[in-house]
């Protein structure tokens, strides 16, 4: 049965596209069928996945959800989800901003993502969506799509405080759209845990959500490897599979599926 991740958080530079990028790698190298789709207008996974002119594909994530909203008929999965070296993808530039933008109040607007996932289920063992750093209209797609909400948070004050609003949205999805929607865990990233930053925000989580919420064992740590991946247009799991960052995007992926 296929699951669908969406990787969230309400700030931008929260390492949620890299996490997209490492985590799909990693389940596709453990053996799983792998979608990945882009729901950012920005278009960074698009881009670290390898797609050179996203400004000129025809389909992309705005027009298939522009024409599902519409109720026309959808293309054919083949003429808009593209082949990366490890998974597919659905991509999407920054003409996705104007759905936030121009569809956004239509009735049925936020479940546009889930018309077009559902088809696309019997083909993946796995679908991630990557949101951007909003909680408008695309972010509300993703989570009401998902089955469970992976959510980034690095040690820095912004990123902790923010979570509240993030974790309040996915509660009024579940009361109002998508009452089946979980919250898989927070992924703590980007961490260098001798900091003294990174224990006192490490102390918070614990002690404001480790009651109510999955904490995933697995850290993150914060390496350049990430950066050199990136301009590399790869996920560090294939870039430097020994280095530390890879080695623990692969051990989040069997814990994800664990508790899956
Ligand atoms: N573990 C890490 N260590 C160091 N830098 C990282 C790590 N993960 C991500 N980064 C860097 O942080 C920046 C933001 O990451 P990104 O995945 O684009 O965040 P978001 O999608 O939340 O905006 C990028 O430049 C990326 O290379
Ligand atoms: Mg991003």
């Amino acid at each position: 049965m296929c699951k669908i991740y969406a990787v969230a958080s309400q700030k931008g530079g929260v390492t949620k596209t890299t996490t997209v990028l490492n985590l799909a790698t990693a389940l596709a190298l453990m053996g799983k069928k792998v979608l990945v789709a882009d729901l950012d207008p920005q278009g960074s996974l698009t881009i670290c996945a390898g797609v050179q002119f996203p400004d000129k594909l025809t389909h992309t994530m705005y027009s298939i959800l522009s024409a599902a909203l519409n109720e026309d008929r959808l293309p054919e999965p083949s003429e808009y989800i593209m082949k990366c070296s490890n998974f597919d993808l659905i991509p999407c530039n920054i003409s996705l901003s104007a759905f936030e933008l121009n569809r956004g109040h239509e009735i049925g607007a936020e479940r546009a993502l889930q018309t077009v996932l559902e088809p696309l289920k019997e083909r993946y063992d796995i679908i991630i969506l990557d949101t951007g750093p909003s909680l408008g209209i695309l972010t509300v797609n993703a989570i009401t799509a998902s089955d469970s909400v992976i959510i980034t948070v690095t040690p820095q004050l912004l990123s902790a405080v923010g979570l509240k609003l993030l974790i309040s949205t996915i509660r009024k999805i579940q009361k109002h759209i998508s009452p089946s929607v979980k919250i898989a865990g927070i992924l703590m990233t980007m961490c260098d845990t001798r900091t003294n930053l990174y224990k006192e925000i490490n102390d918070i989580m614990e002690n404001s959500y480790s009651q109510s919420l999955r904490i995933f064992k697995t850290i993150i740590p914060h390496s350049t490897k990430v950066g050199e991946a990136n301009l590399h247009r790869q996920s560090v799991v294939t870039y430097d599979k020994q280095s530390k960052p890879a080695q623990a995007y692969m051990n989040f992926a069997k814990e994800l599926i664990k508790h899956g």
